[in-house]
């Protein structure tokens, strides 16, 4: 499936007013990068979006980027959570400069990059970057995603049976997602919300899961 980059920037820019606006202002705890699988379940449930929905969802980091701030922690946790030869490719990009932007995925980053820290995953280096795939998956059950939110899915018995599946069938994803964004475009946006688009699509990016 194509998706261009704007596209995809409105689709992150509404699930991000949507999370939002599930959360009280007063709480002033926005869902998280860092966040918990429970915590994540509960911030899609109170907008009626399900356990399988948040990992087809999720999916959609198979392109776009963040920024080291967003995922500082993960470059500090054990190899049973990242591989540590992806960990070492994180820290040497984030030394590169003051909270630099970092590709989502693997298959998008460099391919000297990849080459000096994870060799092994060279073959997953794409020419065509932000191809929006099933790729996350696979990524994800090998431990080489960027955020916390995104390894987290892994430590919930249902949300892993999900990720499995979304590996396993890569039309079976492209089919449910489009749903799920059929569905996120039809939830209102919260009150006193214009819905305006951003024009810096990383300004909401890095900051929500
Ligand atoms: C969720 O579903 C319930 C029951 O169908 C409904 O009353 C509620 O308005 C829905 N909430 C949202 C945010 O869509
Ligand atoms: C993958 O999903 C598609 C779409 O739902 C389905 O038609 C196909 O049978 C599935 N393939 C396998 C191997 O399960």
């Amino acid at each position: 499936m194509r998706l261009s980059a704007a596209v995809l920037c409105a689709l992150v820019a509404v699930q991000a007013a949507v999370l939002l606006a599930a959360v009280p202002a007063a709480q002033a705890e926005l869902p998280d990068s860092a966040d918990d699988v429970h915590k994540l379940i509960a911030n899609f449930a109170r907008k009626n979006f399900t356990v399988e929905e948040l990992v087809i969802l999720s999916g959609a980091h198979s392109i776009g980027q963040t920024h080291c701030s967003s995922f500082a922690g993960r470059l500090s946790e054990p190899a049973d959570q990242i591989v540590p030869a992806y960990r070492e490719l994180l820290k040497y990009k984030c030394s590169q400069g003051s909270n630099p932007p970092v590709v989502n995925n693997v298959r998008d980053e460099d391919y000297d990059v990849v080459a000096r820290y994870t060799p092994g995953f060279t073959s997953r280096v794409r020419k065509v970057s932000d191809y929006l795939d099933n790729s996350y998956y696979h990524n994800n059950l090998a431990k080489i995603v960027t955020f916390h939110s995104d390894w987290t899915l892994l430590t919930h018995k249902e949300a892993l049976g999900h990720v499995k599946e979304y590996a396993e069938n890569g039309t079976l994803w492209d089919e449910d997602f489009a749903d799920s964004l059929v569905k996120l475009s039809k939830l209102p946006m919260p009150a006193g919300s214009k819905g305006e688009i951003r024009k810096k699509c990383s300004a909401i990016n890095h900051r929500l899961y």
